[in-house]
C-alpha cells in the first residue's frame, strides 16, 4: 500500500509546477478533490453556487449536483440503462440545515452508535458539497447495504470511476473513513482522480495526503536549484 501510494506521489512530482497548482486548485473549497470528513468540515452558510438538477430519474423531486457533477451523473446513468441497469438519484446536494435535521431523525430514530458510523453530523457531510449522491435500485424503497450485492450496486462499483467518481466508503476503510459501508454513495472528483484512485484502491484520505506529500516535495525542488 504505502510503495504504491509512494509510486503516486513520484508520478505527480514528474507532472512539473502546472500540475501542482492546477492540484492546489483541485483541493482548494469549490475544487472537485476538496475533503470533507469528521475532521476537516464545511461552514453552515457553504453553498455551491453551481448547483443543477441532473436529468436522471429521481426518487425526490429535488436532487442538485454541482454542475460537471450532474453532467457526469447524466452520462453514467444513461450509460447504465443501455446495459439495462436501472438507477434512481436519492440524494444529492445537502445544506448544513437538512444534514442537521436528517441527523437529528436519525438519532432519534436509530441512536447514536447508527449514527456515528453512517450520518454525518451537519458540516461534516460531502453532500453539502454538491458533489455526492446516493443511488439506488428503481425497485427499492430505502438505501440498504444489500444493494452492493445487487446487479446495479456491482454495476455501479466497477463503472462509476469511468464518469469521475468514487465509492467514498467501503468497510475496509472504515479506520480512516470513519463510516461504514455506503454501496450507494457516491462521490464526484473528475475522471483522472478517479481512474487513480481506483487503480490504487486506496480512501480519498490517503489520496489526498498522497498528493498533499507530492506538492510539498514540488514546491522543496522549485526552491532548491534557484
Ligand atoms: N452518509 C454520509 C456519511 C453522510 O451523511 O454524508
Ligand atoms: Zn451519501
Amino acid at each position: 500500500m504505502l510503495s504504491r501510494i509512494l509510486s503516486l506521489v513520484l508520478v505527480f512530482l514528474s507532472l512539473g509546477q502546472a500540475a501542482v497548482r492546477q492540484l492546489e486548485d483541485q483541493m482548494s473549497l469549490g475544487g472537485y478533490l476538496f475533503l470533507v470528513n469528521k475532521e476537516f468540515m464545511l461552514s453552515a452558510d457553504y453553498v455551491p453556487d453551481d448547483l443543477v438538477m441532473p436529468d436522471v430519474r429521481r426518487r425526490t423531486g429535488s436532487v442538485l449536483m454541482r454542475r460537471e457533477a450532474a453532467k457526469a451523473l447524466e452520462e453514467m446513468f444513461a450509460a447504465a440503462r443501455e446495459e439495462k441497469i436501472h438507477l434512481v438519484a436519492v440524494s444529492g446536494y445537502r445544506s448544513f440545515q437538512t444534514q442537521r435535521a436528517i441527523y437529528n431523525r436519525r438519532l432519534q430514530a436509530a441512536g447514536k452508535a447508527h449514527v456515528d458510523r453512517f450520518v454525518a453530523v451537519p458540516g461534516a457531510s460531502e453532500h453539502q458539497l454538491g458533489l455526492a449522491m446516493d443511488i439506488s435500485r428503481t425497485k427499492d424503497t430505502g438505501l440498504k447495504a444489500s444493494f452492493g450485492t445487487t446487479k446495479e450496486g456491482i454495476w455501479l462499483a466497477e463503472n462509476c470511476y469511468r464518469f469521475g467518481f468514487i465509492l467514498r466508503y467501503k468497510t475496509e476503510w472504515e479506520a480512516v473513513t470513519g463510516y461504514g459501508n455506503e454501496p450507494w454513495h457516491v462521490r464526484y472528483v473528475g475522471v483522472d482522480h478517479a481512474m487513480r484512485i481506483r487503480e490504487l484502491d486506496i480512501p480519498l484520505e490517503e489520496y489526498i495526503e498522497a498528493l498533499r506529500q507530492a506538492s510539498a516535495l514540488a514546491g522543496e525542488n522549485e526552491g532548491s536549484d534557484q
